[in-house]
């Protein structure tokens, strides 16, 4: 995907407040025919106007793939981020349109398993909830294991148990209770793939404790968008179209190299892909990756660096761009 990609314009028709913290939005095509098809992991870009910034973030579909006359997102409230969250939260309502990107899936359900086994924390249960409509439509063997803070903050904890069951486990924080993620990845059968989604913590302490017990990785499936940190501001210059952007505190790299002009790949926005990988020419001064793509041999090279999530402190960095 690139910001040449097409991209769809879309008519919100629903915010509700699912919790104090989270809004769920719907949204239908704004010439009110069918939207693409998806399946459940995909995410869309939401590009939002917010004052001079252009921001654009990726959300998880949760809504049934298989209803494509509307796609629904949910969205935590973060107070101490960049703005994303906040501007859904504040300034969308019904009758807002926004530009979205078409779905992409980067978290998909491996139709091979014998058995899918779901593990979601806090607000990342929103890909699985299109995911298991999937799974339930398929008649394919599933359980969910779901942790939240408590079950006024947890977001659709009473849906998801009415409609699956006793699939669907809850593990409440202040009830003191915790996923057995040992236990668990112990009794699967053969064939069982693992998906996780939810905080970084929890998402390695998941995936750690299944290899640890033997899963390989093609048997281990997570999604992890990292949001772009603020940092100080520095220049960029991108050698082939010969400028020099600036890059704000509350910027990313790729943002600023998209307000100057110039089109780049993307497709996750949160340091995953590898889609916007980006040949470093030169750099004097500190590459700070927060991708969760590049190797440790990779980083050391100082050839690569992923613009939507990675900054820069130092002197002079130059991309091939
Ligand atoms: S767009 Fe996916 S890693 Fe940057």
């Amino acid at each position: 995907m690139s910001t040449a990609a097409p991209k769809l314009l879309v008519t919100t028709t629903e915010v509700t407040d699912i919790t104090p913290m989270i809004k769920r939005f719907r949204f239908e095509a704004a010439d009110g025919g069918p939207l693409p098809p998806f399946s459940g992991g995909a995410h869309v870009i939401v590009e939002m106007q917010d004052g001079a910034v252009l921001r654009r973030n990726p959300y998880s579909l949760m809504s049934p793939p298989s209803q494509t006359s509307s796609y629904t997102i949910s969205v935590r409230r973060d107070d101490a981020g960049r703005g994303g969250s906040r501007f859904l939260h504040r300034d969308v309502r019904p009758g807002t349109r926004l530009t979205i990107s078409r779905p992409v899936n980067l978290f998909p359900i491996d139709w091979r398993a014998r058995k899918h086994l779901l593990v979601a924390g806090g607000i990342g249960i929103t890909p699985f909830l299109a995911q298991m409509s999937q799974l339930a439509a398929a008649d394919a063997p599933f359980e969910l294991h779901f942790a939240v803070r408590s079950r006024e903050q947890g977001a659709y904890v009473d849906e998801l148990e009415q409609r699956y069951g006793d699939r669907v486990t809850v593990y409440c924080d202040d009830r003191g209770e915790r996923i057995p993620v040992a236990d668990l990845v112990a009794g699967q059968p053969l064939g069982t793939q693992l998906y996780v989604c939810g905080p970084s913590g929890m998402m390695e302490w998941v995936l750690e404790t299944a290899r640890s017990a033997g899963w390989p990785d093609h048997a281990l499936h997570h999604e992890r968008f990292l949001a772009p940190a603020s940092g100080k501001p520095y220049v960029v210059t991108l050698a082939l179209s010969n400028l020099r952007v600036p890059v704000s505190e509350h910027q990313s790299m790729l943002e600023a190299i998209e307000s100057a002009g110039v089109q780049a790949p993307y497709m996750c926005r949160g340091g995953a892909c590898g889609e916007c990988e980006t040949t470093v020419l030169s750099c004097d001064g500190t590459m700070l990756h927060n991708d969760v793509f590049l190797s440790p041999e990779e980083r050391a090279s100082e050839t690569k660096i992923m613009p939507c999530v990675s900054r820069f402190e130092g002197t002079s960095l130059v991309l091939q761009r």
